[in-house]
């Protein structure tokens, strides 16, 4: 069954080797030697996690596919440095820090060592991971901002924004609620409406409330700064449409949407309060965080470079170094005209490319936190193996921007038959025989299985480079599913019971041993723990894609250890429902998350304590309004028809004519005091009472019945 030639790729492919494998360890070379004549230099980054939330599995796409991506250049001998930092600035981090009573630097560290041991548990092995609230980010950011000035980029303009005059800071749209102006929804946010989806600007909204303190903001004007990025418009065009450095469909989308138009200025200051760097030359103001988190991207380099001897100009500053963003769609517009408009204005190297993924979707729906399916990366740790979801997004995850789906049967179904039944099955099945037999010393027959694989090499390795993971993991699961009928026909586990058959077997665990190998090696980018345990098993780090190229023999092989198992779909459930109950805040308070003012309590405290018995007194029954019409002598009333089920009526006159119309009531269930006694009112007899919150006038809010509540029912 020996045969004398070992198989290695130049059986395929004899252009691409030259040299015979060696019949004993033929591969355990440094891992320095470039896979390439010339290695390339690659800096890469991803998008620096906002320091105001734990991470999820959302933001673990873009983690984990730029880990595979960096850890496939290096597995090719590149030069490749993944740099990372926690974006700490803006008014969310302040307010968040000023609720919890600690100082914004304290609530940055604890956010970061957190998000760094989320990173490491999913096996994201940054080079540097820094901060934006350094110095040398504040420095770089001075120089960037000198630069601009310099070249007549910035300009000033008083901007009216809403204020808080309680808190005594600028609203940002998302601390404003109030009325929507197109549709008279209640308590929208300060740029668009949900129900109506108009957008607008915050100044826009009726009656709006400030969410941080319930006050009702003013319209003050401050003076920003501004960025002319139309100064920039030719510089970008030409970039966005000959740099190659975006997917087209983002090409075609920028120059659709922002290109084909006058770019307009970017407001780049905020006036104080707010967490970040004064800007020097204008005090008082601050950078807006969207201004210094990319160039945090420099600073994290910087701080690396500091660390290992080298010149941040060699990574920044040089077209021999490629640079590689990857984000998610949603931030396309900074990273593709704001940050190379800065770049270019400082004279720092432009992204050779900027890599843009989807977002992700669970069981076909948007992630959230009610239905658990927003699984922070402590959750799911809890619950399955990091590997898995490296594996499930690989298997998933193109080079377009489109979005992907997490849908729980699949995941396990790729988990337990594609990862588990045919890749690492193929070792399980022989892992105990070649603990005992060792490896052959020579490459036995094996039907060109080897080979093929060998020559799927390079195939593979294009995929990975185009970022075109799934394709990649569908030609490895191709590779395992020629594999595995090898090892059943041989039948290893009948050949190790008769003695005669020792070289045989061996011959055997040596052919699937080293199958097992090759894909471990094609897999060791995505599966960096797999490609560690069968280094250690076998005796002989993964550490060059080249590996693959040349089997592994003569050896002894370490005793077999189980390297994964098969997932239940119970753990996904359990690891859903657990997600529901989280609380990511890490505060003293579980209502930190809502915001909810104090205001409504002081403008109205809480009455006299009360009996049970005594609250028993008041009737109040679940009753539908069947009819809802204008009293045109009142100024503020509506007059109701409730029933109480079947034929019992009661008519009410109620005073929420400023926040409803007829049209809206008629149909829905309310609470009503049934056996409040009558009082006879001009327009005729008012039976009882709606229930309803507020303050009066616009903000009067009904109250509501969940699914299932009944006329006529009482409330307890
Ligand atoms: O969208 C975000 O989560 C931002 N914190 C990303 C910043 S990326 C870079 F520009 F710093
Ligand atoms: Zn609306």
């Amino acid at each position: 069954m020996s045969n004398p030639t070992p198989p290695t790729a130049a059986t395929a492919s004899p252009a691409t080797r030259a040299e015979p494998a060696p019949a004993t360890r033929p591969e355990t070379a440094p891992a320095q030697r470039p896979e390439t004549a010339t290695p390339r230099r690659i800096l890469v980054t991803s998008a620096l996690p906002y320091a105001n939330g734990p991470i999820h599995i959302g933001h673990l796409v873009e983690y984990i596919q730029t880990d595979i991506w960096v850890r496939f250049q290096k597995l090719r001998g590149n030069r490749c440095v993944y740099i990372c930092a926690d974006d700490t600035h803006g008014t969310a981090i302040m307010i968040r820090a000023g609720r919890e009573g600690r100082s914004e630097v304290e609530l940055i560290a604890q956010m970061s060592e957190s998000h760094q041991a989320d990173f490491a548990g999913f096996g994201i092995d940054f080079d540097h991971y820094g901060s934006t609230h350094c110095d040398e980010n504040r420095q770089l950011c001075g120089e960037f901002w000198q630069a601009m000035r310099d070249q007549g980029l910035i300009v000033q303009r008083d901007v009216a924004q809403l204020y808080d005059p309680e808190s005594n800071t600028f609203l940002a749209d998302r601390f404003v609620r109030g009325t929507c102006p197109n549709c008279g929804a209640h308590n929208q946010p300060g740029d668009n409406c949900g129900p109506c989806g108009a957008t607008y600007s915050p100044t826009d909204l009726i009656d709006p409330k400030s969410t941080l303190s319930g006050a009702t903001p003013i319209v003050r004007e401050a003076p920003h700064l501004f960025v002319q990025l139309e100064k920039l418009h030719g510089f970008l065009a030409d970039w966005i449409d000959q740099s190659g450095a975006l997917q087209s469909e983002t090409a075609n989308y920028l120059k659709g949407h922002f290109l084909a138009k006058e770019l307009r200025d970017w407001d780049i200051s905020r006036p104080a309060p707010y967490f970040g760097f004064e800007i020097p030359d204008a005090p008082g103001h601050f950078w807006y965080v969207w201004f210094d988190a990319p160039i945090g991207y420099i600073a994290s380099t910087a701080q690396w470079c500091q660390a290992h001897g080298e010149r941040l100009e060699d990574w920044w500053k040089s077209d021999q170094t490629e640079i590689h963003h990857f984000i998610g769609k949603d931030i396309t517009y900074f990273h593709t005209l704001f940050w190379p408009g800065m770049l270019h204005a400082a004279g720092y190297q432009l992204p050779t490319k900027v890599h843009i993924h989807g977002f992700l979707n669970v069981g076909g729906e948007k992630m959230s936190k009610s239905t658990g399916t927003l699984v922070a990366a402590e959750t799911y740790l809890r619950h399955a193996d990091p590997s898995y979801l490296r594996y499930f997004y690989a298997s998933k995850l193109g080079a377009r921007v489109e979005d992907l789906d997490l849908g729980p049967e699949e995941f396990v179904d790729k988990i337990n038959s594609d990862l588990v039944g045919k890749v690492v099955n193929l070792a399980s099945r022989v892992g105990k025989f070649a603990s005992r037999t060792g490896l052959a010393a020579t490459y036995p027959e094996d039907g060109g299985l080897f080979a093929a694989a060998a020559a799927a090499g390079e195939e593979i390795a294009e995929a990975y480079e185009a970022c075109e993971f799934a394709r990649a993991m569908r030609r490895i699961m191709e590779l395992a599913d020629a594999a595995n009928p090898f090892v059943e026909r041989a039948r290893p586990w009948d050949l190790n019971k008769d003695p005669d058959k020792l070289d045989e077997l061996r011959d055997v665990c040596t052919v699937a041993t080293n199958l097992f190998r090759q894909l471990a090696i094609y897999l060791a980018p995505v599966l960096p723990k797999l490609a560690e345990q069968c280094g250690q098993w076998l005796g002989d780090p993964i550490v060059r894609w080249d590996q693959s190229q040349t089997p592994l023999l003569g050896t002894a092989v370490q005793p077999f250890q189980r390297m994964m198992d098969r997932i239940p779909i119970e753990a996904l459930h359990k690891m859903i429902e657990d997600s529901r109950n989280d609380d990511d805040t890490p505060t003293t308070d579980p209502a930190a998350q809502w915001n909810d003012s104090d205001q409504p309590l002081q403008a109205e405290p809480l009455a006299p304590e009360i009996t049970i018995d005594e609250f028993a007194k008041v009737d109040l029954r679940i009753a539908r309004i069947i009819e809802a019409e204008q009293v045109p002598e009142a100024n503020k009333l509506l007059r109701l028809t409730l029933s109480l089920g079947g034929t019992e009526r009661r008519q009410v006159f109620a005073g929420i004519k400023a926040a409803y119309t007829p049209e809206q009531l008629v149909g829905r269930l309310v609470v009503m005091v049934a056996n409040l006694a009558p009082r006879k009112m001009r327009f005729g007899l008012s039976e009882g009472m709606v229930t309803a919150a507020g303050p009066g006038g616009a903000e009067v809010f009904l109250l509501g019945v969940d699914e299932g509540g009944l006329p006529g029912q009482r409330v307890h």
